[in-house]
């Protein structure tokens, strides 16, 4: 765990417009200078630039919450890599439960996001987890292992370093229902060992792999104090800075 970087990462999803976005930043600032971990808010797109010029010179780094695989083109409604680097984007959630669930993502697609996401030198937070029958079913490890593996299909070792892995069990995003600290220690150890098998132990134990769901200021500590936890993607207790930040607190 001492060789990997705690990263606590906002995902606002679809909240706050421009005018929100910029009181929540300037809450948000003080509170995380002194964090001991890296921040990151991931805010709707229409946000990015509001975000980028807010925090500079601060130690809040900005992220995008998708980016289209394609580069430029006839994709109507769809944001590319390059796009993103251009505004000061640093970040991206790829393969959200919510873009799965939705708008039809699929693994195959989230490994083309994810290295374009690489290819433009962004760090991509990569999401895998169950829904609650899969769980029920008894298959989370298979299941989760076979997302991992099809992310990074084609993704080298040198390249892993671009990419954070977030465990978010679906039945604990946005319904208060947190997985316990060792249901997710004992998932995120699952990645790390999947990890391990497709590159090597450098590799794994460089990675930071974050819990998420229902993550709050309640809960942090608890679920950050476990060896293969090692930060958290948070999404309702992110809209608030004072939790925000006892959750940053939490990790540093
Ligand atoms: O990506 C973060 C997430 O899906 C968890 O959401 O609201 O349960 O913290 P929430």
């Amino acid at each position: 765990k001492a060789l990997r970087k705690a990263v606590i990462a906002g995902n606002w999803k679809m909240n706050n417009t421009r005018v929100e976005t910029k009181a929540l930043i300037e809450d948000l600032i003080p509170l995380a200078k002194d964090a001991g971990c890296d921040v990151v808010v991931c805010v709707p797109f229409t946000n990015l630039e509001t975000a980028v010029n807010l925090t500079k010179g601060t130690n809040i780094k900005v992220g995008a919450q998708n980016c289209h695989f394609e580069a430029k083109g006839a994709f109507t409604g769809e944001i590319s890599a390059s796009m993103l680097t251009e505004m000061g984007v640093e970040y991206v959630v790829i393969g959200h439960s919510e873009r799965r669930q939705y708008f039809g993502e699929t693994d195959a697609t989230v490994n083309k996001r994810l290295k374009a996401v690489i290819d433009a030198g962004m760090t991509a937070i990569l999401c895998v987890g169950e829904m609650l029958e899969d769980r029920e079913n008894g298959i989370t490890e298979e299941l989760v292992a076979m997302q991992t593996k099809i992310a990074l299909g084609g993704v080298s070792k040198e390249d892993l370093s671009k990419v954070i892995i977030a465990y978010e069990p679906v039945w604990a995003i946005g319904t208060g229902k947190t997985a316990t600290a060792d249901q997710a220690n004992e998932v995120c150890a699952l990645i790390r060992a999947t990890v391990e098998k497709l590159y090597d132990k450098e590799a794994s134990d460089a990675l930071t792999i974050q819990y998420g769901g229902s993550m709050n200021a309640g809960n942090a500590a608890e679920l950050l104090s476990k060896p293969d936890v090692d930060g958290g993607l948070i999404g309702g207790a992110s809209l608030k800075a004072p939790d925000f930040a006892t959750i940053i607190n939490a990790a540093s």
